[in-house]
């Protein structure tokens, strides 16, 4: 399935291709691409036309590129696509003419020639097209009197069949335009695969008329009704993005049991749980009614979702209620089945042959892993990559979300470095690794809200897709940044909010405050992720998400760039990267007294008068470690010492935040500090 024999280019993007500034940021990078001279002009008589009669989806696809290149650019471009290819700028050529669902390891390559006077697209599928089509919107950029595509030469394909991206909507619902607006990011970068979230013992999501106790108990009214459904299944299929759901089994199944407790290992009653974590209600996997719960649930929902592939969960199961359930216990012994794990694998064996009775291929989390299992069965690997690698030697398929939990809010750098088939999966065999898919990034949604999610999706995804679409060996961290921040930008004109809503939600924090001080505040901090969070406030599904923390980006585009400068002024001093940390450092110096006054009056903000002191003590200690570089004098060991043990303090959570801004100034402290 994963095609690694191709030899790639590494190009450090296009070189010095034409006379622009501006050069493109493709992201994921394409397996093989060669500049030519000269660009393609995108003027207002730029047209799209199809070699062939164009099967509807592509030319829905071609529209779409359409209104979003003249969005991009700014300039007006007619939206339908023209029927004679010779007045056509960008020809597409694909012999795909019927619309199918797109299915697992399908050609999804496509090659793309841009010269000075045209452009030419060339797949055998329409997937490939539609890969193809962003990669000509990510070419464009402003060139010499008009926005370019520079001349290139294309070939392009994925080294996973698999690139998910796992949104869970039962912590907190995620309305509609939610998931369609990161549908369209997912387009953006070439993702494939959109795992959905559904069941939990914090909600049902999705309606079911044959069992409607499910949604209208176990949801406050916040669920997908089919016809949403079937909307958004046609919406990620028009952007090549197969849609796989999940219902968990046996455990996280609390609200399950709202409206059919006689399916639960205890008596109840049950209600959903607002808190986060691992609870006790549990199926009773010893019922038969049990079964044919779950044949007629998978009756109702396995023809509303075409994949091939449904995920059961299976993971997070405490045992708890199969241990006080004197029955169960019997049960277990009866049937020799050693344990609740051996319960649990029996569960699996009998859910598995009624998802094939319906048609589909199983999928569960690494729990789900067990000898009696059939092989056909996906599994996830989420607790670690030993179980990835085993489960491949077992001769499963496999996907790897371990390092990919968006949640954590890690930096993209640390997702980058992530790769299938590194670590364990280095001593499989040809054949076991080829078992591995490819990888889910997921966001899991305890401490993320419907304003809050792109932030905490993008664009670090961004940096996942490319690791599961381009070769191994792109893997220049700074090079994936620089192209990171642009895909940022970009994703803004499709509408993620992960830029937009910002500036709107530090001004909430304090309404009358300079929004560029709020600014400097919320860039120079980073929020903890989940693991930092749930120790620190007892959050519910009704915590309000609008604290600092919630308004911070996951990563700070600002601190690390200064990161970036400090670094290149170490190795060699020069005066415009001084100029730019001096403006930073002064300007972190003096924020706290523009703040001041509306940290103590605003009851969402006073938690950050600390940090925002320490933002300029940092400005202050920062200056002084630069004057002495500059003066090449040094803060002598005593100073440094004392510097370094303040920033140390400094670095200490605080809000559910971290002051990132500690990091460029620690550089410059023992850059200064004298051979310490
Ligand atoms: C999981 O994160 N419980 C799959």
């Amino acid at each position: 399935m994963n095609c690694i024999r191709f030899a790639f280019l590494p190009a450090l993007l296009i070189g010095s291709f034409l006379n622009a500034e501006v050069k493109p940021a493709l992201m994921p990078l394409p397996r093989k691409m060669t500049v030519a001279d000269g660009a393609l002009r995108i003027d207002p008589k730029f047209r799209v036309g199809f070699a062939t009669r164009p099967e509807a989806r592509l030319d829905r696809a071609a529209r779409r590129m359409i209104a979003r290149l003249s969005a991009q650019t700014g300039v007006p471009l007619a939206s339908v696509p023209v029927t004679d290819t010779r007045l056509a700028t960008l020809v597409i050529e694909c012999p795909e003419t019927v619309d199918r669902p797109d299915t697992l390891g399908e050609s999804e390559a496509y090659q793309l020639d841009v010269t000075s006077s045209r452009a030419r697209l060339r797949a055998p599928t329409v997937v490939g097209a539609l890969r193809g089509l962003q990669t000509f919107l990510q070419l464009v950029v402003p060139g010499d009197g008009s926005f370019v595509a520079p001349a290139v030469h294309i070939e392009d394909e994925p080294r996973f069949a698999w690139r998910g991206l796992l949104i869970d909507v039962t912590s907190h619902f995620m309305p509609v335009p939610v998931i369609e607006r990161n549908l369209d990011a997912m387009e953006a970068v070439k993702m494939n695969v959109f795992h959905w979230h559904f069941t939990d013992d914090q909600g049902w999501r999705v309606e079911s008329k044959r069992y409607p106790k499910l949604h209208q108990l176990g949801s406050n009214g916040a669920y997908y009704t089919q016809d949403d459904i079937r909307h958004l299944l046609a919406y990620a299929h028009d952007r090549g993005i197969r849609i796989i759901p999940e219902f968990d089994m046996p455990g996280h199944s609390a609200t399950w049991l709202i409206g059919y407790p006689e399916l639960g290992s205890a008596p109840g009653p049950y209600s959903i749980i607002r808190t986060f974590g691992v609870y006790d209600p549990v199926l009773d996997p010893t019922k038969e009614s049990v079964y044919q719960f779950i044949d007629g649930l998978l009756d109702e929902m396995t023809p509303l979702f075409p994949d091939a592939y449904f995920h059961i969960g299976g993971d997070e199961v405490n045992g708890v209620h199969w241990k006080a359930n004197s029955s169960i216990q019997s049960f277990i012994r009866s049937h020799q089945l050693k344990d609740e794990g051996g319960l649990q694998a029996y569960f699996n064996q009998r859910v598995e042959a009624l998802v094939k009775k319906h048609g589909k291929t199983m999928m569960g989390w690494d729990e789900v892993l067990h000898p009696n299992l059939p092989k056909d069965i996906v599994v996830e690997s989420w607790r670690d990559r030993e179980s990835m690698a085993k489960a491949a030697r077992d001769g499963h398929p496999v996907l790897l979300s371990w390092g990919y939990y968006l949640d954590h809010l890690k930096p993209a750098g640390k997702h980058y470095e992530v790769d299938p088939l590194e670590g364990p999966a280095k001593d499989l065999t040809a054949a076991e690794a080829a078992r591995i898919l490819g990888g889910e990034a997921c966001m899991w949604t305890e401490y993320a809200s419907p304003e809050t999610i792109d932030s905490r999706i993008w664009p670090r995804t961004a940096a996942i897709a490319e690791r599961l679409w381009s070769s191994a060996n792109a893997s220049d961290v700074a090079s994936m940044y620089q192209r990171l921040d642009r895909i940022s930008d970009s994703l803004t004109w499709r509408g993620v909010t992960h830029q937009s809503n910002y500036a709107a939600m530090l001004q909430r924090l304090a309404p009358t405050a300079p929004l560029d001080a709020l600014r400097t505040l919320g860039d120079a901090v980073q929020p903890l992720g989940i693991d930092g969070r749930e120790g620190h406030h007892a959050y519910n599904q009704e915590t309000p998400l609008n604290r600092l923390v919630d308004a911070a980006r996951a990563e700070s585009v600002r601190v690390r760039r200064l990161e970036e400068g400090v670094a290149r002024y170490l190795a060699s001093p020069n005066l415009s990267d001084e100029a730019a940390i001096r403006r930073e450092l002064e300007t972190w110096r003096d924020n706290h007294s523009r703040l001041e006054s509306s940290l103590t009056a605003s009851y969402l903000l006073k938690e950050a008068a600390p940090l925002s002191a320490d933002l300029s003590r940092l400005g202050t200690m920062g200056l002084e470690a630069l004057d002495a570089l500059r003066a090449r004098k040094t803060l002598g060991p005593d100073r440094a010492k004392g510097r370094l043990d303040a920033l140390t303090l400094m670095e200490k959570p605080r809000a559910e935040v971290t002051l990132a801004a500690v990091r460029p100034v620690r550089m410059l402290v023992q850059g200064a500090a004298g051979g310490h």
